[in-house]
């Protein structure tokens, strides 16, 4: 679950009050400066190369904002990453399969930063071996730099790319090419194929499948609540844990205060918080224009991170078409409430046997929108 300000605003309905607190120079102070500025500094400050890079990559798109990677600096020239076991969401991913995606993503724009200054990056996924049933404290891969490296043209759209959870608009389509391109972008990484929905009966079938699994999502206890105590509400809160699920802006942050919106408003079902949270997610849901989705032969570790290199690597091409992209997993999650919608999911996408939907993500045409949180890199270095 991801929360966006669109729909909250509505709660405050006529409430004059709440909205001029809303206004003038409280609003012009509520943006988590602190909380956004790895993205203004990626690659300014740094210049030890490894650190250089890791700038960049911890920008990358991860479940929940939970930015589950954690490194170590060893000898002069490796990275060895690590899953911080603390950041991992134990009911919604209990196979940390989407936190491994998350740390795919994250070696992609590692391989890409180098590479951009001139190094290549040697990964070598889990060295040491790996569990299928949950991330360990092995390494998920050691990473060697190497002077060389060839530029990677998707690159240029690290800084701007988003994951954008706002409605899109109904009225643009995204053109044949546009979807192709983006699919294509998947192309070099092996083992994972991407497809794609771009009109039609599919395109519907999709946005009522990924609204359900939505639904059933709130609907499940465990699940919403993993969500739930990830919200950061408020600029304050934001600051102080750069991750999780963001609700900033004047706007909620004044909501919040008057009580209106809470992490228990939100999660107590007779609500209007929680009834304006489900119809807002309905209008997420419903305004997917076109889909992709990656798949990959088995489900192995291996496959999770290289799904995640082609994911990042899908979202930066949709970026340079100038195409907003956001995430829909909840269809396909392995707890045991939602087996018959990632069933359904299944024979909708006609995923082959033993094959595995990795990603499913909408894409569409949504409002502009600022970068979500990140801790800045040098909390994510393990010092000895
Ligand atoms: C494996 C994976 C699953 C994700 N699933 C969802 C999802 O179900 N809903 C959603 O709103 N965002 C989803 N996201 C997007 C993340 O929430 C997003 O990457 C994170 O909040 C950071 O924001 P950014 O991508 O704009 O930097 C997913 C991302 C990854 C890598």
């Amino acid at each position: 679950m991801a929360m966006t300000r669109r729909s909250f605003i509505k709660i405050a309905g006529s409430s004059a009050v709440i909205l001029a607190a809303g206004a003038g120079t409280f609003a012009m102070t509520r943006e988590p400066t602190k909380a956004l500025e790895p993205w203004s500094i990626a690659g300014t400050v740094e210049t030890e190369p490894r650190r250089k890079a890791l700038s960049y990559a911890i920008l990358a798109p991860n479940p929940h904002n939970r930015q589950p990677w954690m490194v170590d600096l060893a000898g002069d020239d490796e990275i060895v990453l690590y899953c911080d076991p603390d950041r991992r969401l134990p009911i919604t991913d209990p196979f940390n399969r989407q936190i491994t995606i998350g740390l795919g993503c994250f070696l992609e724009l590692l391989r890409m930063a180098a590479a951009e200054d001139g190094y290549r990056a040697d990964i070598t996924p889990f060295p040491d071996g790996y569990s299928d049933e949950q991330l360990d404290n092995r390494p998920v891969a050691r990473v060697k730099l190497v002077k060389a490296g060839t530029p990677d043209p998707l690159f240029r759209h690290v800084l701007e790319r988003r994951s954008n959870k706002e409605p899109f608009d109904l009225a643009r389509s995204v053109v044949a090419s546009d979807i192709a391109a983006i699919a294509q972008a998947a192309d070099p990484v092996s083992g994972v194929s991407a497809h794609t929905a771009g009109a039609g009966d599919m395109v519907a079938k999709l946005r009522d499948l990924t609204w359900r699994g939505f639904l059933k999502e709130m609907e499940t206890d465990d699940a919403a609540m993993e969500s739930v105590h990830l919200m950061r509400i408020g600029k304050s809160e934001i600051e102080a844990n750069p991750d999780g699920i963001d609700m900033g802006g004047a706007m909620l942050e004044t909501l919040n205060l008057f009580g209106v919106l809470t992490r228990e408003t939100i999660a107590d079902r007779s609500t209007t918080a929680y009834q304006q949270g489900l119809d807002m997610y309905r209008e997420i849901t419903g305004t997917g224009m076109a889909y992709v989705w990656l798949i990959t032969a088995s489900n192995t570790r291996l496959d999770q991170i290289s799904a995640g290199s082609a994911y990042i690597r899908t979202n930066l091409q949709a970026t340079a078409q100038g195409v907003d992209m956001h995430p829909l997993s909840q269809v396909l999650q392995e707890y045991s409430e939602m087996s018959d919608l990632y069933a359904e999911t299944d024979r909708l996408l006609q995923t082959p046997a033993g094959a595995r939907v990795q990603m499913l993500a909408r894409l569409g045409y949504g409002p502009q929108i600022k970068p979500s949180p990140r801790w800045r890199a040098e909390t994510r270095i393990r010092t000895a």
